[in-house]
C-alpha cells in the first residue's frame, strides 16, 4: 500500500464521464410494424445510425419493428400519450384520423415513382404534415416504400371483374374500402401482423401490399397468385410525440430534422433496390403464379376506379386534388 492514498483512489472511481453522460442520455422509442429488412425497417435503423452520430451518442433510438410493441390499432394512441415517442404508419392508417391523407392513397394516383417524390417532397407532403399540428404529434417527414400488388388464393386477378365477391384483407382507410368496394369485392380491415393468419385460415382471400411485405411476412405461403399490378403506392407518415419534441433542447431538434431528412432521402434513393430484392426472393421461391396487368388491363381498372375519385374530393379538397392531377398530367398520365 506504500505511496498509495486509498481515500483518493476511491473517490476517483466514483467520478465516471460515462455514467454523467448516461443521466443526460435521451431515448426514443420507435415502433413499428413491418420486418427489419424491409424499406420502413431499413430507413429506420439509417435514422438511428445517423442521429447517434450527429449527437455523439446522446441521444439513441430503440427500434421495436414487426410489431413487437404496438400494432396497427394501437400504435396511434401509443405515440399520442407517450408510451413510445415514434411510429411510421402508412399514409393509409393516418387518413383514418385525418381524411385528407386519403390523397395519397388514391388508386392510380402515381404514374411512376418520380411522380410519387414530387407529391411527398411537394406541396402536397408539407400541407400533409402541416394537417397534424392539432394532435400531440408532430408529422416528422414521409418516407417511401414502393407500389403495392395483389395476391389472392382461388383465382388470379387479371381484370377489374375478378375481383367481384372476393373477401379482401385492407389496411384501415376510407379510401382502401372504397377502392375495393367499387370491384364489388368486400373487406375486413385488419392489422397488418394478423394477415398472415386470416390468410391461412382462409377468413380473406386475399390481400394488396408490396413486395417487401408480402416476402417478408410470408404471404405466399398461404396465397397463389401475384398480380403485379402497381395499382397504388403505400409509404408512410413518420411521427413524433409532439409534448416529447416540445421538451427537447433545440440543437438535438436540429439534429433530429438533419437525421430524418437524410435518412428520407436514403430511403428514397434505396426503397426500389429493397422491393427489387425482395420481388427477385419471390421469384426464385416459386411458390406464386405471377402475372403482370397488361397495359389494357391496368387502363380497364382506372376506369372502373375513377368513382373513388369523385367520393375522396369531399375529403382531400379540390386544391390538393388538383396538385395531383397535375402532377399526373406532366407525365401524360
Ligand atoms: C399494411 O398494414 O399492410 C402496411 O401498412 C404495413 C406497413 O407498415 O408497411
Amino acid at each position: 500500500m506504500i505511496g498509495f492514498d486509498i481515500g483518493e483512489i476511491a473517490s476517483d472511481t466514483y467520478y465516471d464521464d460515462e455514467q454523467e453522460g448516461l443521466e443526460e442520455q435521451i431515448i426514443i422509442r420507435f415502433s413499428h410494424v413491418t420486418a427489419e429488412n424491409t424499406p420502413k425497417g431499413r430507413t429506420a435503423s439509417k435514422f438511428a445510425e445517423l442521429l447517434e452520430d450527429k449527437t455523439n451518442g446522446k441521444v439513441k433510438v430503440h427500434i421495436f419493428p414487426n410489431a413487437i410493441l404496438y400494432n396497427d390499432t394501437n400504435e396511434w394512441e401509443a405515440v399520442q400519450n407517450g408510451s413510445v415517442e415514434m411510429i411510421a404508419p402508412a399514409t393509409a392508417k393516418i387518413s383514418r384520423h385525418y381524411p385528407i391523407w386519403q390523397i395519397l392513397d388514391l388508386p392510380f394516383a402515381f404514374p411512376n415513382y418520380q411522380a410519387v417524390e414530387e407529391a411527398y417532397e411537394g406541396k402536397i407532403g408539407e400541407t400533409l404534415l402541416d394537417r397534424l399540428e392539432h394532435t400531440n404529434v408532430k408529422g416528422l417527414d414521409l418516407w417511401y416504400n414502393g407500389f403495392k400488388q395483389i395476391t389472392t388464393q382461388e383465382s388470379a386477378i387479371r381484370t377489374a371483374d375478378d375481383f367481384s365477391r372476393l373477401h379482401f384483407r385492407t389496411m384501415p382507410g376510407p379510401v382502401i374500402q372504397e377502392q375495393f368496394n367499387q370491384l364489388n369485392a368486400s373487406t375486413s380491415t385488419l392489422s397488418f401482423n394478423k394477415t398472415y393468419h386470416n390468410l391461412e385460415v382462409n377468413f380473406v382471400d386475399g390481400q394488396e401490399n408490396t413486395l417487401s411485405n408480402i416476402n417478408t411476412k410470408k404471404f405466399y405461403e398461404h396465397q397463389q397468385y401475384l398480380t403485379i399490378s402497381n395499382h397504388g403506392y403505400l409509404g408512410y407518415g413518420v411521427l413524433m410525440n409532439r409534448d416529447f419534441w416540445n421538451g427537447l433542447p433545440s440543437k438535438i431538434q436540429e439534429s433530429i430534422h438533419e437525421a430524418i431528412h437524410e435518412a428520407t432521402e436514403w430511403g428514397r434513393r434505396h426503397a426500389i433496390e429493397i422491393n427489387d430484392q425482395h420481388a427477385r426472393e419471390i421469384r426464385l421461391n416459386q411458390s406464386l403464379e405471377i402475372y403482370t396487368l397488361s397495359a389494357e388491363e391496368r387502363a380497364q381498372w382506372r376506369q372502373a376506379l375513377r368513382p373513388v375519385y369523385i367520393k375522396a374530393e369531399e375529403a382531400v379538397g379540390s386544391d390538393l386534388m388538383q396538385e395531383i392531377k397535375t402532377i399526373r398530367e406532366n407525365y401524360a398520365y
